[in-house]
């Protein structure tokens, strides 16, 4: 859950799914790009159907709040994503499919962020080591990218 879902839903009770609804591909694109968190894929894409691209479709709104919090909170002037909703990664309940993580490109200001303001736990069970926030969002490191999954 976003930070700032976590800090409504503790004030209101609303019956809303823990990390809100699915966005489009543009409707992502309004929030992050302004933000200067941009999209990189080898095929130069955003087809959700294609495994090159790295598409925004699908994803889910406390997601795109997750990163939002993230990159501020790291004092960072730029993410680059490197994966989102395209098909190709792992299936599951809290996957990229489903609209709950998201890749992004390594970079010393959130590495060093992540190292240290995340609690580093056991690792994954594919051996890449793991940080965890408070509210239980996870960010691994499967060596060329982070995989983050907003909760
Ligand atoms: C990716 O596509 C955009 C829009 O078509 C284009 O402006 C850009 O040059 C392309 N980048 C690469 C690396 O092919
Ligand atoms: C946006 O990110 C690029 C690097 O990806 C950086 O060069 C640029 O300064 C950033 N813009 C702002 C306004 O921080
Ligand atoms: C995920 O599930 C779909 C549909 O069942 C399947 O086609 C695909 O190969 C699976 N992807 C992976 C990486 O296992
Ligand atoms: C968070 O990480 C930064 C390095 O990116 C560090 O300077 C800062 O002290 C950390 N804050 C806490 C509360 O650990």
């Amino acid at each position: 859950m976003s930070y700032l879902a976590n800090a409504l839903a503790s004030i209101i009770v609303l019956p809303i799914p823990q990390s809100g609804v699915p966005l489009t591909q543009a409707q992502v694109e309004v929030i992050l790009l302004p933000d200067n968190i941009t999209a990189s894929a080898s095929g130069n894409c955003t087809d959700r159907n294609n495994p090159t691209c790295t598409s925004y479709e699908g994803l889910l709104s406390g997601t795109v709040d997750g990163i939002v919090s993230f990159k501020q909170a790291a004092g960072a002037t730029s993410l680059v994503i490197t994966g989102g909703t395209e098909v190709g990664h792992a299936n599951g309940t809290f996957s990229h499919g489903n609209g709950f993580k998201l890749d992004v490109r390594h970079a010393s200001v959130i590495d060093d962020f992540i190292h240290s303001n995340f609690t580093q736990i056991a690792d994954r069970a594919d051996g890449f080591p793991q940080w965890q926030t408070e509210i239980g969002d996870l960010y691994c490191d499967e060596g060329t990218h982070w995989d983050i999954t907003y909760f």
